[in-house]
């Protein structure tokens, strides 16, 4: 640990579960009554934009029911205290991370509270309903979608988060299945580089395998002891 001072960690769903916004996978997922490629395609976007476009209102709308657990606040604390680089990469849409504090913060799958539009790129901040052909701030174009890395497309900050993975000397993964890539590979590019690898979650996952150290468990339990230990190490 006392070696350790540039830090990546990787979040997924499994870091909101707690806080009562579901998995995608497992029992009580999201993707259960909703087949992946019916709400998370730029195919099923163009073909049905009305499902597509009320799915993310419903789970932009559920954001106003929700409140950062104890590991986001947990991991808001790392980010203020640690003296370290340290990059907070989030495969989550929703907005626990910053409204627990954290700001060294990248969300490389998108954010329910943006809209992106599909004529100029701009993206901007958006709360309430997103009905189908709104017209986008910049450019008027008639053309603004919810802003989420649909399954096709490149995630948001892909040259930042290589650049982190490089100069990490620990990096860790939290609630994530290890499912999706390019996230799913992290783990690999971060010990190929010389990085100490730690994963928490639940359950053993798909990567479990490929990390030095896997503790399993909940969340708010885990998270907390884990930056306790950081922050002691200095
Ligand atoms: P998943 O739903 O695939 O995995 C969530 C993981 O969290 C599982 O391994 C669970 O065991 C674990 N978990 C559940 N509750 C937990 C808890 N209380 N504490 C710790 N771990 C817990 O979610 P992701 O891996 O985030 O993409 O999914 C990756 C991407 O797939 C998402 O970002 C999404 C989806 O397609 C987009 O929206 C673009």
């Amino acid at each position: 640990m006392a070696s350790i001072r540039n830090l990546v960690l990787l979040t997924g769903a499994g870091l909101s579960a707690e806080s009562g916004l579901a998995t995608f996978r497992g029992p009580g997922g999201l993707w259960e009554g909703h087949r992946v490629e019916d709400v998370c395609t730029p195919e099923a976007l163009a073909r049905d934009p009305a499902l597509v476009h009320r799915f993310y209102d419903l789970r932009r709308a559920a954001l106003d029911n929700v409140a950062p657990n104890a590991a986001h606040e947990a991991l808001a604390r790392l980010d203020a205290s640690w003296p370290g680089e340290l990059l907070i990469v989030t495969q989550n849409v929703d907005d626990l991370h910053e409204r627990a504090g954290a700001r060294r913060l990248l969300h490389m799958h998108g954010e329910l509270r943006s809209a992106l539009c599909a004529a100029c790129g701009t993206r901007n901040r958006h709360e309430g309903a997103l009905p189908p052909a709104s017209p986008c701030p910049a450019c008027g174009a008639a053309a603004l979608r919810p802003d989420i890395v649909f399954f096709g497309e490149m995630p948001y900050g892909m040259d930042r988060i290589e650049a982190a993975l490089a100069e990490a000397d620990l990096f860790v993964s939290i609630g994530t299945s290890g499912a999706v890539y390019p996230a799913a590979g992290f783990v690999q590019m971060a010990a190929h580089f010389g990085a100490a690898t730690l994963e928490l979650n639940l359950e053993r996952s798909a990567g479990s395998h490929w990390f030095e150290e896997s503790r399993l468990g909940p969340a708010t339990q885990l998270v907390p002891q884990c930056v306790d230990g950081l922050l002691a190490q200095g």
